[in-house]
This record gives C-alpha cells, structure tokens and sequence, in this order.
C-alpha cells in the first residue's frame, strides 16, 4: 500500500493508505517524509487509538525520540505515563482522574493555549510530533495549526531580508509564566536553559524557507528587548492568521503528525475541570539526546 492523501484548505492532508500501527518499510518512510514535506500536517484517522508501544515504534521509525522527564519533575514523581518517550498533554494525574484545579501540571500545560513549536527551547530540536487522541472531550479541546512556510512566504521583499539573519532566545519558562504557570522553583529552572535559533531557516530537503518563533521566544539576540518582543509579536500574529490556519477538531483515534520545524500549533479549551481529554505525544528531535 502507499500513502494516499487528500490536503485540506490551506496546508494540511489528511493520510491513509498507511498502517502506521504496523512496522514501516523504508518506503513508508520515504512517503511520510516527503507528504510532510508538503503539507507539514498529516491526520491519520483511525477508529481505534493506537497504544503507547504503536505510537512509541512509529515515531521511531522516522527520527530519534525524545524522552522527557519534566512531567515527573511537576508531578511530584508521580505520572499517568510510565514510558518517558510518551509526553503527557492529557489532564488526567497517575490515578486516571482529572487534575485537581490547583494542580501544578495543569498550570503548566496551559502554556500549550500560546501558539508554539514544540521544544523550541532546546537546542536539539524538534522535528515531527505525532499525538495520538486517546479520550476526547465531547466540546472543544480543538487543535490550531499555522504553515510557518506561508507566512513566511506572504512577507515582504523588505521585512524577509530584515529578519534573515536574526537570531531569537528561547525558553520553556518565558512560555510558561506567560501562560500563567509562575511558582517554578531554582530547582526547576536549572533543568531547562534557553537556547538559540535562527528566525529564518530552510528545509534541508524542499529548500523552503519557513519562520522558527514561538511563545517559547523572549526577544531577538542584539536587540533592545522590547523591540525583538514587538517584532516576534508581531510575526506571531501574521502567521496565525485564519489564511495560514488549519483547526483540527479530534476524533477518538486520531494520530495527527506536525513538522515543528514548518508549523506552530495551539491548545484551545475546554471543560478541563470535568471532562477528560488524554492525548499523548511521541516526539522525533534532528539528533539523538544526549543524556
Ligand atoms: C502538544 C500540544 C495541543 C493540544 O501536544 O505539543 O501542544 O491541543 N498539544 O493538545
Ligand atoms: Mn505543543
């Protein structure tokens, strides 16, 4: 079988053809490379979610995987997830129930309602993310994306050479303070530095260039703070505009796949207090971790 697909609006396709429950051939990967190339968001529907081993192989099977122990870290040692290749981005604690209001993991995953790439703060960065949809909400808890190639693209002559060579701080606490998670403590901060990346940068293979900012970017390196904070501000809003937008509105056993390094993607809410939603992530960087 090979992949078929059907784009949707703007960037974006929905996939089939593909049993990405199963182990691929090079020639799947192949497929799924170059169809991420294109629309940077895939959404395979499936009826059934995949388990944590399924999702866990597929995303082995396209890069390196990340493994993060943060969730521990705010959990008090303790998670829903046992494997730290699996990222929580659910709302239930390690008894299966919904996070408490007061809960530190809720306060932190609220930063994924700022338009963000995942893992933009580190300097091994991340290329694909593939969330698997195990219980949604009956309402809300959609998914927005924006091609990052487009907006890009849609830039003037002038502003695209203006930013070419501009160089952005990322840091996972100026996204999370800004999403209102402000009780870290020294311990905390000191497992998360901020890192550096070009504002501007092409894909190896397309050539195409695409903007990297997210909520994780604080300011431009060389430039007053305040002006860097209007320019990424700035930037963020012209991306996200509805022409450069996909929402994605879950069903049960979907696996949507996105290219960190082309799109930015949000959280939006939903009844978090009384209605589950478990969504897990598998996330491939351009390297191995090192540990
Ligand atoms: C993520 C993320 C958004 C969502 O998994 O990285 O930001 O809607 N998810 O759960
Ligand atoms: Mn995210």
């Amino acid at each position: 079988m090979s992949l078929t697909l059907s784009p949707f609006k703007n960037f974006g396709a929905a996939a089939a053809g593909i049993d990405i429950r199963r182990p691929l051939s090079a020639g799947d990967v192949e497929e799924i490379v170059a169809a991420m190339d294109e629309h940077a968001v895939l959404v395979f529907r499936h009826g059934a979610p995949l388990n944590d081993d399924e999702q866990i192989n597929f995303g082995r099977a396209l890069g390196p995987v990340q493994h993060l122990k943060m969730l521990k870290m705010l959990g008090g040692g303790k998670t829903l997830l046992d494997r730290s290749e699996l990222i929580d981005v659910g709302n239930l604690d390690e008894n299966g129930d919904i996070v408490g209001a007061d809960d530190r993991r809720r306060h932190f995953h609220d930063g994924n309602l700022l338009w963000h790439s995942d893992v933009t703060f580190d300097d091994n960065r991340a290329v694909y993310s593939i969330l698997s949809a195990r219980v949604i909400p009956p309402d809300g808890g959609d998914t927005g994306f924006a091609d990052m190639r487009l907006a890009y693209d849609a830039l003037s002559a002038d502003k695209q050479s203006e930013i070419e060579d501009l160089v952005a701080e990322h840091s996972i606490w100026y996204s999370r303070k800004l999403g209102g998670f402000t009780d870290i403590s020294e311990e905390e901060m000191a497992t998360r530095s901020a890192s550096h990346h070009a504002l501007v940068h092409a894909n190896p293979r397309t050539h195409r260039k695409a903007l990297y900012l997210a909520s994780h970017a604080s300011h431009i390196i060389g430039w007053p703070e305040s002006m860097g904070r209007a320019l990424l501000d700035a930037l963020t809003e012209h991306a996200t505009q509805d022409e450069f937008t996909y929402t994605h509105k879950w069903q049960a056993g979907d696996v949507v796949m996105w290219d960190n390094l082309a799109t930015m993607h949000r959280a939006t809410e939903f009844d978090s207090l009384t209605q589950i939603r478990d969504m897990r992530r598998v996330t491939t960087l351009e390297r191995e971790m090192t540990v």
